[in-house]
């Protein structure tokens, strides 16, 4: 009887991992700056406020919300992030509004390229864990 229930114990045990396995989550849609878009922000620390309330994980989606070519968005280094400096960048979105993905770990440094956008505090940065399993 007792070895039973030991074997019973292994079982659920294995049943309720197996769950918290295939529990996986739905990829989020984090849409940049909630209801202000993706613009020159009123305050400096706005971007960065919005991302610290976040959790990202891979799979979920950036959705930057802003009209046509009046800003942009790319993928920078850290020191390219520090500096707002454009001379190397990879703009992803140029024309908006536009999705990405968040499709590998690790951290990732968002900026507006156009005019002075990032020095204009229009940049944030994230960090994607790997995923659990
Ligand atoms: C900007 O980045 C480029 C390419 O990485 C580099 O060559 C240049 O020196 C940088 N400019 C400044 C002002 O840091």
């Amino acid at each position: 009887m007792a070895t039973f229930n030991f074997n019973m114990l292994v079982f659920f045990a294995m049943v309720v991992a197996s769950m918290a396995f295939h529990v996986s989550r739905e990829p989020n849609e984090h849409v940049v700056g909630d209801t202000e878009g993706w613009k020159i922000p009123s305050y400096p620390e706005f971007y960065s406020d919005w991302a610290s309330k976040r959790i990202f994980s891979m799979g979920d989606i950036l959705y930057f919300n802003f009209l046509d070519d009046e800003h942009d968005v790319a993928e920078v280094s850290r020191d390219a992030y520090d500096d707002c400096n454009t001379t190397v960048v990879n703009v992803i979105i140029s024309d908006g509004p536009g999705s990405i993905e968040l499709a590998r770990y690790g951290p990732r440094h968002y900026i507006s390229t156009v005019h002075d956008d990032c020095k204009l505090n229009m940049k944030f940065f994230i960090y994607v864990p790997p995923s659990a399993l």
